[in-house]
């Protein structure tokens, strides 16, 4: 789906597909999110890295529209999640923690199922599907039925569900949690093949993982960011070199300040 807002020649240089203002939520009396800011560039992949419960996925949810912030704002594309929920949820591909998934359909009726819930044009509906499948590599499961597949398969049917509309921004919470290192590997390079043409938000444990498919990393720690920058900037703030290290101190100096 193509950004129109952002076709205006003077803003072609540096697009920004994301921009995240002050963004906080809290539940009750406790605050999750503070005043949260970014931007995220057209083609960027950020890694949002931090312990759990920094406040990551929540501040991927109000990205999304799923849950409403407290106050600040966000905008996907120019729209604004709070006043132009819909628009900017157009272009939003969300796969959640633990996303769900109808078991008793095969992957392709699934996908199908999908595309018609966003009301796509149904003459094109073979095609899309046919390519969403190449895309994530499950050609050779569309017929199984989706309790019968490993689970790096069901991350990929996770990821697809969330392409069919083609989406500039992908918003993925923690994709590859809880799968082998093989599979891992194949849902990254997935990943590594939509960042060609898409700008992706990342939440991860794994800080191998930044460094195999991002291109910027934010630290959360209590709600707030505390360290935003390039992976290699992250590395070299480490004596020892390893992004394991750093991430305890950056991650660790905050919680002493909280
Ligand atoms: N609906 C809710 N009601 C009350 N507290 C919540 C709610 N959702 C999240 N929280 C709290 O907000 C904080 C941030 O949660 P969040 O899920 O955003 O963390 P996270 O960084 O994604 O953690 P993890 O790495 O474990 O996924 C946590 O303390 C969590 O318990
Ligand atoms: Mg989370």
């Amino acid at each position: 789906m193509a950004c129109m807002k952002y076709n205006r020649p003077e803003e072609n240089k540096e697009v920004r597909l994301i921009t995240v203002e002050s963004l906080s939520k809290s539940f009750d009396d406790f605050s999750a999110v503070k005043e949260v800011s970014f931007q995220v560039g057209k083609g960027q992949v950020l890694g949002l890295l931090g312990p759990n419960g920094a406040g990551k996925s929540t501040t991927m949810r109000m990205l999304t529209g799923f849950i409403h912030p407290t106050s600040g704002n966000a905008t996907i594309c120019g729209y604004s999640i709070l006043h132009e929920k819909e628009l900017a949820q157009a272009h939003i591909g969300y796969v959640p923690e633990n996303a769900p998934l109808y078991d008793d359909m095969d992957v392709r009726e699934f996908l199908e199922f999908i595309y018609d819930l966003r009301g796509l044009a149904s003459e094109q509906k073979k095609n899309r599907v046919q390519e969403i499948l190449k895309l994530c590599v499950i050609e050779e499961v569309e017929l199984q039925k989706i309790e019968t597949l490993s689970k790096g398969y069901k991350r990929r049917v996770s990821l697809a569900q969330a392409l069919i509309h083609n989406p500039d921004v992908l918003i993925l919470d923690e994709p590859t949690d809880g799968l082998d290192p093989n599979q891992k590997h194949e849902v990254r390079k997935v990943i590594k093949n939509l960042s060609k043409e898409k700008t992706i938000v990342i939440s991860t444990h794994i800080l191998e993982e930044v460094d195999a498919v991002c291109d910027r990393a934010i630290i959360m720690s209590h709600g707030r960011i505390c360290f935003d920058g390039t992976p290699a900037a992250l590395k070299a703030q480490s004596p020892t070199g390893k992004l394991d290290d750093i991430f305890r101190t950056i991650t660790q100096r905050q919680e002493a300040l909280c």
